[in-house]
């Protein structure tokens, strides 16, 4: 049995990168995955990938900015799986025109608060009464509730560059540590990825290689791949991590050690 056997999980940004590896590493370990992203035709071949090797998933086109369509796009994974036990926040990401204080255009500071941030608030907004409900009766060490948020390294270091990011991600950090403390006696666990550069579509586009092998004395860090950061998320969302809550497990290769 895998790991996360019975289990209803919705994955937002799950067309691509980190939420798409998810959505195959989840449903390999016995989770039925919903995939909410406004990305349609990446999210229909994701959840189609997922059912060609066995899995179960379902794509839901979703605007995680928009509350009416967070709240609708979680009733129905309710209805459609019977119940709902992990929310993988994963959906955001910086942008090539963010930048420093000074020169990022305004708009791209709320785009960013926008999906990266408040788009988290209302996934965990809708979500999480959900969960309670689902996991009602179980003893905290099996069957808890799991959400996954996704900060940055950046947040963790306070990197400037990227403000807008940053920002948000930072936002996401705190918010993670909160609802920590508030979500516990409903027996759900909130913890945090924060990842360092990961190889994807996005960051392919925005000049990363992913060519470091991590052999550099002075600095011996090297590109993540998406599934190395999903796989951290499917175990903070099973009752392995039973133990593990407010927690920001960074996944970078070490990068913030230095
Ligand atoms: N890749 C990295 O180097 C890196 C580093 C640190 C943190 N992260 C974080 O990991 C997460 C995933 O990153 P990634 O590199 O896989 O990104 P990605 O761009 O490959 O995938 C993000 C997905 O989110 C979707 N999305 C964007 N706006 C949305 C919205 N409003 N509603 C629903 N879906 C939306 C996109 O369509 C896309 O499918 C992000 O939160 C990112 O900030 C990534």
């Amino acid at each position: 049995m895998g790991k996360l056997a019975g289990r209803r999980a919705i994955i937002t940004g799950g067309a691509a990168g980190i939420g798409a590896a998810a959505a195959r590493i989840f449903a390999e370990a016995g989770a039925r995955v919903a995939v909410f992203d406004v990305n349609a035709e990446g999210g229909e071949r994701v959840a189609a990938e997922v059912r060609q090797a066995g899995g179960d998933a379902i794509f839901l086109p979703t605007d995680i900015t928009q509350p009416e369509a967070v709240e609708a796009a979680v009733a129905e994974v309710v209805e459609r799986f019977g119940g709902l036990e992990i929310l993988y926040n994963n959906a955001g990401g910086a942008t090539a025109v963010d930048g420093s204080l000074l020169e990022i255009p305004l708009e791209e500071f709320w785009r960013t608060i926008g999906v990266d941030l408040y788009g988290s608030f209302l996934c965990c907004r809708f979500a999480i009464p959900r969960i309670a409900a689902s996991v009602q009766g179980s003893d905290g060490i099996t069957g808890s509730g799991a959400v996954i948020n996704s900060t940055s390294i950046r947040a963790m270091k306070g990197t400037g560059g990227a403000d807008a990011y940053t920002s948000a991600k930072g936002g996401v950090l705190t918010l993670t540590r909160a609802l920590a403390k508030q979500c516990a006696p409903k027996r759900i666990r909130v913890n945090a990825v924060a990842p360092g550069a990961v190889l994807t579509e996005r960051t392919r586009a925005m000049g990363m290689t992913g060519d470091d092998d991590g052999t550099d004395p002075a600095r011996p860090i090297r590109t993540g791949r998406p599934s190395e950061v999903a796989q951290v998320a499917c175990f903070l969302a099973s009752d392995e991590a039973s133990l593990i809550n407010g927690a920001v497990i960074p996944v970078d290769s070490g990068a913030n050690a230095y």
